[in-house]
């Protein structure tokens, strides 16, 4: 299976009950190591989690901390771009060039760096003092 494959598998486990927008996510560890996600809504509507999120907490916990490529899918127009947070929680983990394949049910798909997603990401080294 692809990544993308993996991610749309995954997709149909989204427990999306408010916005009925599934996502799947899956993430391709340094390692070689899959670890994927799906968005997790809460009735209390800004407590719920992206998909991305969620492959990245499964990666984390399976004892991978270096993204080697992205992919997410969902059902809609166009190949759906990881919302502005899941950006920022992506380059934590993976460097600019990473790719980040984006995919709708329908068969279209983007591909973009992690780089071309998040310009001028806030990385650890700007805690750095001086
Ligand atoms: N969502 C994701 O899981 N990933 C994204 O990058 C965009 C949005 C989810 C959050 C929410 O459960 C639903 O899609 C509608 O916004």
């Amino acid at each position: 299976m692809t990544l993308l494959d993996e991610a749309r598998a995954i997709r149909e486990r989204a427990y999306a009950p408010y916005s009925k927008f599934k996502v799947g996510a899956a993430i391709r560890a340094a390692s070689g190591r899959i670890y994927a996600g799906v968005n997790v809504e809460n009735a209390a509507y800004p407590e719920g989690t992206c998909a991305e999120a969620g492959a990245i907490a499964a990666m984390v916990a399976g004892g991978d901390t270096e993204i080697a490529e992205v992919a997410v899918i969902a059902d809609c127009p166009e190949p759906i771009p990881p919302c502005g947070g899941c950006r920022q929680k992506l380059a934590e983990f993976g460097k600019g060039e990473v790719k980040v394949v984006m995919a709708t049910l329908a068969g279209a798909t983007r591909t973009r760096s992690l780089a071309e997603l998040l310009p001028g990401a806030f990385v650890s080294s700007h805690l750095e003092h001086g």
